[in-house]
């Protein structure tokens, strides 16, 4: 059977909810991105700089991850949209080329406004990886019973 791991960014929790469900009734292993110098931003301003360090594409410097990512078949990268993209914390993970030739499963917690990212995702996430699927976890905090349902039947049907 494939190895997974979830690998996750999560900047106000819904994320890692999501992440730590499926971690908890599957039994995978789980890891979380933390920027080497985080956020401390909060409310309009955070969407304006975190918005605006997506929009630039910014790679922001990730404290160091202790994974052999040779023991795992398969990654499930769970992020947060900003600004209609891939959060920047993510994007430096998967631009970093920690892991290659693996396969990907994207799972993009939003509050609406993430049409675009099954492409977007695919174009960062192909350069390196193989990206097999993506999964919109949208309004866990008003929704959480439900998405975190969804979420895993996604998973469990990978
Ligand atoms: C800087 C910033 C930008 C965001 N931009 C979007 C967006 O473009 N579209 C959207 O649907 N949600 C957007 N959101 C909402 C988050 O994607 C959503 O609340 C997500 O579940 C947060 O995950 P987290 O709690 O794990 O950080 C944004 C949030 C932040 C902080």
């Amino acid at each position: 059977m494939a190895k997974t791991i979830i690998v996750y960014y999560s900047s106000t929790g819904n994320t890692y909810m999501i992440a730590k469900y499926i971690h908890d009734q599957l039994d995978w292993e789980m890891v979380a991105v933390s920027l080497k110098k985080p956020l401390r931003l909060k409310g309009f301003f955070k969407y304006l700089y975190g918005g605006f360090m997506a929009i630039s594409g910014c790679r922001p410097k990730l404290d160091n991850i202790e994974v052999d990512w040779d023991e795992f078949d398969r990654i499930i990268i769970a992020s947060p949209i900003w600004a209609g993209r891939m959060a920047p914390a993510i994007r430096s993970l998967i631009e970093s080329k920690v892991f290659a030739n693996k396969d990907i499963y994207f799972l993009y917690t939003n509050e609406g406004g993430a049409k675009n990212i099954p492409r977007s995702a695919r174009k960062i996430i192909s350069a390196n990886n193989q990206l097999k699927g993506t999964f919109s976890c949208r309004d866990v905090a008003k929704n959480y019973e439900q998405v975190k349902k969804e979420a895993l039947d996604w998973v469990k049907s990978l």
